[in-house]
């Protein structure tokens, strides 16, 4: 009968009558229209079709059926289709046209979705140093404090006070897997952790920074809560002060060694193998002490920042410390990863525009190895790139 029972979503295709009988909906209107095998059963089993109505009401319809359905004809193009979520919150960024059904399409967003308890419009653009956005509820509840998973980690914050986007996912992933497990990672512009509390959760030994007290606090209750504490030291100062510091404190006070995470399956089975006491892990190698990589993600700004890293490993940055022992070589000093946006859509312009700004803020040429990355298209004519390449000998050296 499969081939001929009524497929609709979200409906039961047998339903129980008042007398204790069931029916079984099908497809068709009459028994001239049965498919053979079906045929054959009715005949069999002496089956007769008889009407049945079926309401589809609310329940039964999609969100965009119902934008469909409500919206004007000259508004149905457009219909806010695709919306961000963050944990319990929808947030729409509505065209001005859409304005004056906004309560409405809140509404239809909160009641078909059952784990959106909030719904948000975006009220403006993000241009304020924290890159925080203000908001209007459409509808639900005014709850802003979310919980939301990304790369086996939980991040807690209250949305409408610090920053979050949901579609930087792929790109925190990929730069995290680029990171060797002993490497230490200083996060310029960490918001609440998203590259810095997954680096760390493979091993990776980080400074975190953010300006915002917010994003500050709420990184150290993620990092406490994903169990990476003495693997991630969290500051609330300016970006530039903090690259100005990163490499002495590093220095100064080395984070703790690499030590390779083992499940607890590989535990249990060498403590079986490994006779005499229990086998403690043993960390490689001595405490962390030198910047491997630094992460710059303010797209708007970040480039400007660069100049702060002229000098970071001069006398005057880090006195006495023995720098040579630990930044050998060229090859030994860190990656940048800075993010940038560009107005200029063909790559090879793109490339060129970038690299521009980063050598003219920096006062240096890049020397070898530069990578460039498209993120992802923030505005019909503005990329948003990952520009990474090695901190030039004469920008980290340089007289301050
Ligand atoms: C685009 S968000 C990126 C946050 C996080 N890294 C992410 O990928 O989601 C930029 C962050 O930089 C912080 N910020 C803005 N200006 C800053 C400054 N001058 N120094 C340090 N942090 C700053 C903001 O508070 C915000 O959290």
């Amino acid at each position: 009968m499969r081939r001929t029972l009524l497929d609709l979503a979200h409906t039961k295709r047998v339903v129980s009558c008042e007398d204790g009988d069931r029916i079984v909906l099908l497809r068709v209107a009459d028994e001239a229209a049965l498919l053979p095998e079906a045929a054959t059963l009715f005949h069999e089993e002496n089956i007769h079709l008889i009407p049945y109505t079926l309401d589809l009401d609310y329940d039964f319809w999609t969100v965009e059926d119902i934008f469909q359905a409500i919206l004007p004809e000259n508004l149905l193009e457009g219909a806010p289709a695709g919306f961000a979520t963050v944990g319990h919150i929808a947030h729409l960024n509505l065209n001005d046209e859409y304005l004056p059904f906004k309560y409405i399409i809140g509404q239809v967003i909160l009641d078909k979705l059952p784990t959106i308890k909030t719904v948000v419009n975006k009220l403006d653009n993000i241009d304020n140093q924290f890159r925080v956005f203000a908001m209007e509820v459409l509808a639900g509840e005014k709850n802003f404090v979310v919980e939301q998973s990304e790369s086996t980690c939980t991040f807690r914050f209250d949305f409408s006070e610090v920053y979050w986007n949901s579609r930087l996912h792929t790109e925190h992933g990929r730069l995290v897997d680029t990171f060797r497990p002993e490497d230490v990672v200083a996060d310029v512009f960490a918001g609440i952790g998203p590259f810095a509390i997954p680096a760390a959760k493979r091993g990776v030994a980080v400074l975190a920074n953010d300006l915002n007290p917010k994003s500050y606090e709420y990184m150290l209750g993620n990092i406490r809560a994903n169990k990476v504490t003495s693997l991630v030291h969290a500051f609330n100062e300016d970006g530039r002060e903090f690259i100005r510091a990163a490499a002495r404190r590093a220095l100064e006070s080395p984070l703790p060694a690499y030590k390779p995470h083992r499940s607890l399956r590989e535990r249990r089975s060498e403590s079986r193998t490994t006779p005499g006491p229990r086998a403690v892990s043993s960390p490689l190698g001595p405490p962390r002490n030198k910047i491997d990589h630094f992460v710059m993600n303010l797209p708007d700004t970040a480039i400007e920042f660069l100049d702060a890293f002229r000098g970071i490993l001069s006398t005057e940055r880090v006195g006495e410390l023995d720098v040579k022992s630990v930044y050998p070589d060229a090859a030994s000093l860190p990656m940048v990863h800075c993010y940038c946006f560009t107005r200029e859509l063909e790559s090879d312009k793109a490339e060129m525009d970038i690299r521009e700004r980063v050598e003219k803020a920096m006062g240096a040429s890049l020397e070898g190895e530069v990578k460039l990355h498209a993120v992802r298209r923030v505005a019909p004519k503005k990329d948003m790139y990952c520009i990474s390449f090695r901190l030039p000998v004469s920008v980290a050296f340089a007289y301050v």
